[in-house]
């Protein structure tokens, strides 16, 4: 492989190293997959303003996300199934955060337990994505299991109460671990590194959930448990009961529209996340940088507005900025890092992303990221 300098590197050599299923289940939005397109086209219609001759030394990117100082406005977003994309990478990934001094989050459906990753980052506290299942008794051991390892923020996540259909997880049969059908296995043989790092951890499935919820010890119980738990019921009364349980900092994420803005307000969230779920979700629903701006006028004096969903360069991340954001997330640019080189993938897409927001702050005329707003748009791009 030549030198990596882009998300897109990683991306492909993330595609050969990773085995297909994963991949695909990682590269991938639901039915035409036209918002997932989006997320990503839509930024590059954004057009900037370059300024010259300002005195550019001494630049930051430091911030604040929730009132935690972080060396960029990027978090790494909550993924399913990450300990799938290489052996134990929600470890690696929360260390790779920590080290670069950005959040790390961690999903509900990981393979790598809270317990796991609070012991892999020497207790560093990370934020934690909340799915409200069906089984309240089990959501609540869960908020609890959050609050024992120090977990400083939740992410409650409200887009997935039922799914979005994605073809590909269907066709490839996907399951963690995978089934070790004919097909699997001699793609898994074109894999051997990610062979060889399944064959040396013992965390191949759910841990969040497997021993964890009553009756799911195996993996026969756990997909069962999984299909029928996902609560179609959810409603903002569950959000009310979360903020009653949960006093630390609470994040609402997949707002994508002005009234659900407002309503997420009322309920003493501390931030709320513009988010269509990476694509996965509504098929047609407008990217997340279309929708951010008419929330960030609506609420962004009321709560923290933050974003995620397309973001593929430092670029993304200061026209995210600059339409309003505090704070950005990603998902997939870590994903592919980690898929391409473990740790140092995801260390790697912090830098590239790092050092492209940094020197594109700095053609827009900025030193300091907190100075970025509207007016390094050009007039068309700034809604
Ligand atoms: C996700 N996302 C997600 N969100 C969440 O709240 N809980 C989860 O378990 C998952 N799982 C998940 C798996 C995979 C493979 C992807 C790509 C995404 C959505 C995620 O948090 C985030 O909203 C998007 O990934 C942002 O879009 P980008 O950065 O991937 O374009």
């Amino acid at each position: 492989m030549s030198v990596i300098t882009s998300i897109e590197d990683l991306r492909l050599l993330a595609k050969k190293r990773v085995p297909r299923m994963f991949y695909d289940y990682a590269d991938a939005g639901s039915w035409t997959e036209g918002t997932y397109r989006a997320n990503e086209a839509d930024f590059q219609k954004i057009l900037l303003r370059q300024r010259v001759a300002v005195n550019l030394a001494d630049r930051s990117t430091r911030t604040r996300m929730l009132g935690q100082d972080v060396a960029m406005p990027v978090a790494i977003a909550p993924t399913g199934l990450t300990g799938m994309q290489h052996a134990d990478g929600e470890i690696l990934a929360a260390r790779a955060a920590k080290a670069f001094g950005i959040p790390f989050t961690l999903s509900t459906v990981s393979i790598c337990s809270l317990e796991d990753v609070a012991e892999g980052t020497d207790g560093h506290p990370f934020w934690f994505q909340l799915y409200v299942m069906r089984d309240r008794a089990f959501v609540e051991r869960l908020i609890d299991r959050a609050k024992a390892v120090n977990c400083s923020a939740l992410v409650l996540t409200l887009d997935l109460q039922i799914s979005g259909q994605r073809h590909k997880d269907l066709k490839n049969g996907l399951s963690a671990p995978p089934k070790l059908t004919l097909l699997n296995l001699l793609n898994m043989a074109g894999k051997p590194r990610w062979c060889m790092g399944m064959l040396g951890t013992r965390r191949h499935t759910f841990r969040n959930i497997v021993g964890h919820a009553q009756g799911v010890d195996n993996l026969a119980s756990l997909a069962e448990w999984t299909a029928r738990q996902f609560d179609p019921t959810l409603s903002w009364d569950d959000v009310a009961w979360i903020r009653k349980r949960w006093s630390g900092k609470l994040v609402l994420k997949g707002i994508q529209d002005v009234e659900d803005a407002r309503l997420a307000c009322a309920t003493g969230a501390d931030a709320l996340i513009v988010s269509n779920h990476g694509g996965r979700q509504l098929d047609g629903a407008p990217s997340s940088i279309t929708a951010l701006s008419p929330i960030v006028e609506a609420v962004g004096d009321k709560i923290e507005v933050h974003m995620d969903g397309g973001i593929r360069s430092g670029q993304d991340v200061l026209k995210a900025v600059a339409l309003g954001a505090k704070g950005t997330y990603i998902g997939r640019s870590m994903l592919y890092g980690l898929g391409a080189m473990g740790e140092a993938g995801v260390a790697k897409a912090l830098e590239i992303i790092h050092k492209e927001l940094d020197l594109t702050m700095a053609f827009c005329g900025h030193t300091d990221i907190n100075s970025v707003d509207r007016g390094i748009l050009l007039p068309t791009a700034r809604h």
